[in-house]
Parts: C-alpha cells; sequence; structure tokens
C-alpha cells in the first residue's frame, strides 16, 4: 500500500478526514473531520494561536464573515486577478491546469502566468497533452471564487472569501481605534476559505472549503524592526531555498542574511519564529522542513517578498506548501481605501501613513495532513508519533480487569481528567488491544488501575512513543501530566 492509501486507511478507520456526503457518492474537494480529525484540527489551531498571538502585545484573534461584498474583492483585486489557466486538450478533450501542465513538461514553474505566457510556454516547449499526446487548444482564465447572491431576489453579489485575510483588513480601522492606536497590531482569524478549485485532489492538499491560520501584522515601515529582539535570533540558521538556486536548500544564519541585506530584518526575524513554531513546537524534522521563495513571476499579486513554507511528505511525493510568509506592504489597506473612501491612514510617531501588512498564512488542513504523515508508523505496531499536546485524546485510562472495584477507580479517574483534558475510557479486550487503540490515534499517555492501584492509590502511567512506563500516585497524576504536556517534566526521570 503507498502512503496515501495508508494514510487514507487509518483516516476512514480511526475517523480523522472522510468523505463529505458520502452516501450520495460524496462530493470532490469537500471533507468531513471525524471526532478525533475534529479534535487534531481544533488542537493544531489552539497551538497556532497560543504561539503566534504571543509574538505581540497588540495581537489578537478576530473573526468576520465568510461571505464578503462583491465590491471588497473586487478592490483587493481578486475579482480580476484570482484565476488559474485552464488549457483544454483537443483530443482526449482533458482539461488541464497551466502550471501543473507547465511544471510536469519543462520542469520549471508556470505559477503566476497569464493566458498569454501559457500560450507562448506552449508554443515554444512544445508542450502536448500528457495523457493521449493530442494538440493542446486555447487556454482560457478560470475564476476561483464561488459567487454567492444574496437576498430573495439575489441581486446582492457577494463571494464566500477566498482567504481570511481581507476581513481583518476590511475591519482593520475599527480594531486600530478600539486597540488605543497602537502599531504594531496583529489581527488573527482562523476560519473557513474557498476555492472553486480545478482539480481538487485527496488527501487534504487542494480542497474546495479548507481552514485557514492567518495573522496579519500592521506594522509602520520605519520602526518595526527596532523593535523586534534580533540579536537573541542571530545564530539561528534558516532553512531556505532561493529562487535564483532551486537545486539546494541554503541553511544561512539569521546573523549573515541581515549583514547581506537583502530582506528586511522584521521579515527575517518572521521567517525565523514560523520555522520555529514547525522544528519545536510541530516536532517536524528539520530536513523535511523548508522556506521556498517565489520568484516576480511566480508571488502572489499581493505579495512583494514571498517565501513559501514548505513541509516534505511521502503521501506528496516530497516538498509541499503548507504556508505563506506574505510582505503584502500597503497594497490591501490602500485599495481599500481608494475603493471606499474610507481613510486608512493613521497618526503615528508624529507621522500619517497607510500602515504596511506583514501576514502569516497557513492551511490547517494540509498541516493537519502532514502531522498524520510525518507521525504514521506502521508495521508491527501501528502508533500515530503526534506532538502531545495535538494528540485528539490526551489520556487512556483502563482498568486491568472488569471487576474487584478496578472499573469503579478507573472511571473515577477518568472523570476527574475529563475535567480538563481530552481522556479515553476503555475496559474491553485485551491490554495490549487497547493500548494499540490508543497508539494509533496518537494517545501520548495511558494509565492502568490494577490490584496494587486499590491498596497504593497510584497508577501505571505509559508513555506511547518508548512504551516505558512508570508508578504515579493518583494525587501526583495531574501534575505529572501537566509536566509532561508543558515539556517540564522528562518521563525517564518519573
Ligand atoms: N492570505 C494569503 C493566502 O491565502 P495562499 O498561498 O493562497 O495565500 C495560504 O493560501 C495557504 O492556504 C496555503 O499555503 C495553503 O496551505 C492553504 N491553501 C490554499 N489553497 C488551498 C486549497 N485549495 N486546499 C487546502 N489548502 C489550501
Amino acid at each position: 500500500m503507498g502512503r496515501y492509501d495508508e494514510l487514507m486507511s487509518l483516516s476512514l478507520r480511526r475517523g480523522f478526514l472522510l468523505p463529505s456526503a458520502e452516501i450520495y457518492g460524496g462530493l470532490a474537494g469537500f471533507y468531513d473531520y471525524g471526532p478525533y480529525g475534529a479534535r487534531l484540527r481544533r488542537n493544531w489551531e489552539d497551538l497556532w494561536l497560543a504561539f503566534f498571538l504571543q509574538l505581540g502585545d497588540n495581537y489578537h484573534l478576530v473573526d468576520t464573515p465568510t461571505i464578503q461584498p462583491h465590491v471588497a474583492l473586487e478592490a483587493s483585486g481578486h475579482v480580476d486577478l484570482f484565476a488559474d489557466v485552464l488549457v483544454p486538450c483537443t483530443q482526449c478533450k482533458e482539461t488541464h491546469k497551466a502550471d501543473e501542465l507547465i511544471q510536469a513538461a519543462t520542469g520549471t514553474s508556470g505559477e503566476g502566468m497569464d493566458v498569454e505566457q501559457v500560450r507562448q510556454a506552449i508554443r515554444e516547449e512544445g508542450i502536448v497533452c500528457p495523457n493521449c499526446g493530442g494538440r493542446l487548444g486555447e487556454p482560457t482564465a478560470f475564476h476561483l471564487m464561488f459567487p454567492v447572491a444574496i437576498g430573495p431576489k439575489g441581486d446582492e453579489q457577494a463571494f464566500l472569501r477566498p482567504e481570511t485575510a481581507q476581513g481583518a483588513y476590511l475591519g482593520f480601522k475599527r480594531a486600530f481605534e478600539i486597540l488605543r492606536k497602537r502599531l504594531p497590531l496583529g489581527l488573527a482569524i482562523v476560519g473557513r476559505a474557498y476555492r472553486n478549485e480545478i482539480s481538487p485532489r485527496q488527501g487534504a492538499y487542494r480542497l474546495r472549503e479548507f481552514h485557514q491560520a492567518e495573522l496579519q501584522i500592521f506594522f509602520d515601515p520605519e520602526g518595526f524592526d527596532a523593535l523586534l529582539s534580533l540579536e537573541e535570533l542571530e545564530n539561528t540558521t534558516l532553512r531556505l531555498m532561493w529562487a535564483t538556486h532551486r537545486d539546494e536548500v541554503a541553511m544561512p544564519t539569521l546573523g549573515t542574511l541581515l549583514e547581506q541585506g537583502d530582506l528586511p530584518p522584521f521579515y527575517l526575524y518572521h521567517m525565523a519564529k514560523v520555522q520555529a513554531f514547525y522544528l519545536d513546537t510541530l516536532q517536524v524534522p528539520p530536513e523535511a522542513f523548508r522556506f521556498y521563495e517565489l520568484s516576480e513571476e511566480e508571488r502572489a499579486f499581493y505579495n512583494r517578498i514571498h517565501f513559501d513554507v514548505q513541509v516534505a511528505l511521502e503521501s506528496w511525493g516530497g516538498f509541499q506548501e503548507v504556508g505563506g510568509v506574505h510582505y503584502r506592504t500597503d497594497y490591501d489597506l490602500s485599495r481599500h481605501q481608494d475603493r471606499s473612501g474610507v481613510k486608512m491612514t493613521v497618526f503615528h510617531d508624529g507621522r500619517r501613513f497607510v500602515p504596511h501588512v506583514l501576514e502569516l498564512s497557513f492551511g490547517v488542513d494540509r498541516n493537519v495532513w502532514a502531522m498524520l504523515d510525518l507521525g504514521y508508523e506502521t508495521g508491527e505496531k501501528a502508533v500515530l508519533h503526534l506532538p502531545p499536546r495535538l494528540a485528539p485524546v490526551t489520556l487512556g485510562v483502563f482498568p486491568l480487569v472488569k471487576k474487584d472495584g478496578l472499573p469503579d477507580m478507573a472511571e473515577g479517574l477518568y472523570r476527574e481528567a475529563r475535567t480538563w483534558i481530552e481522556a479515553s475510557y476503555d475496559a474491553s479486550g485485551s491490554i495490549g488491544r487497547r493500548y494499540a487503540r490508543m497508539d494509533e490515534i496518537g494517545t501520548p499517555y495511558c494509565i492502568t488501575v490494577d490490584y496494587d492501584s486499590l491498596e497504593q492509590d497510584d497508577v501505571t502511567l505509559r508513555d506511547r512513543d518508548t512504551t516505558k512506563q512508570a508508578r504515579v500516585a493518583v494525587k501526583n497524576l495531574r501534575g505529572t501530566l501537566q509536566g509532561l504536556l508543558e515539556g517540564t517534566t522528562d518521563f525517564d526521570a518519573l
């Protein structure tokens, strides 16, 4: 079984990712999250929020509608520019996404090309249909937003939002005033985004409805660098692939990059923070992580500097994008100012200007899938090695046998644990089978109540990754688990 099938089989069996509307044959590009998947995705979002909101004193979670007015998305440039180029085959009638077609045929990215550039690339490179070798037809632009008609007559035009970001820009003015006119100001939105993708791919990579977690940092371009503790990060090595050197990952220190001066200090600072989130919090192996610079032609229309965050997965056949660090300048606020007539300027540090935006943008579903792929060990034993705080269930609670008062004590511990963590009680089957069930959904810790527990008021605590066991007094259980989850307690020291 290939890696993708292994992960889909795990997903279906254990309820992570499930086909949506399956009883009617499913709907391409849409997935349900089952009981463990929904919890895993929520835990990922909570970890993301906890990490990124503490990057600034004035960073906040907000929420805005998923339906946005036509005029706003016209002003942002999405109505005109948020499109993919499609190329039909004149022979087999298959429709191809131009960037994928060009990438596959030439090995170089076709991202960001408009209709004319695609036409030219097909002509110059002699590209034919990859399915049947037939002649390719006229490229056309295909719009990616889902239109929505509001009201009984449907005469108010809107779209399902293609990114969470716009909500933060539309609400910037009020947020700035409510939050006492301070910069930098961070507005984070975690929620759904929609794109009418041409070829939705399975495995949470290209969905038509997905979650994004995006932090928009509004700042003064003249004063931001001075506010950041860059010295602390000078020795941090960043793993990056330059647009001009696509053959190797460079690993310069942040100090070297600061000296070279090609990227602004505030940008480098946030790259280091994003990398720390992946390597330390999500425990992604360093060699499976990199930043990937997009060239001027490839980057999104709103970005001046654009590095994708990429993670290498077996099920994706290598590195793919899971997020991005986007320097959007004052592009969005200025466009909304021009179109709405509402001033987006702020008076700050004695100057009046339109704030600039650095966007830290992540696709939650791709990241959750990455956690499954990186963590799932198959073979004799199936174990999902998730970082403990991500696991859908934190604690499995078992009585050794179903008699002699052991279930009573175990149930009591389970009820107490449920008041502060996700716990699961299981009294059926052998202890080995119960551990195996918990291992496969990534439960980092299990406790077993045995006959000694009744006399000593303690339990056996088992660690998922090492299968080591330790005896822990019931009165210390909560403190021990908290320490393990926060990383302040070492299992071996128990
Ligand atoms: N606000 C900026 C923005 O939306 P993007 O690169 O278009 O930038 C950000 O999207 C992230 O959202 C991507 O890095 C990816 O992880 C995720 N994403 C984008 N399209 C997606 C899709 N069709 N299915 C799943 N995730 C998607």
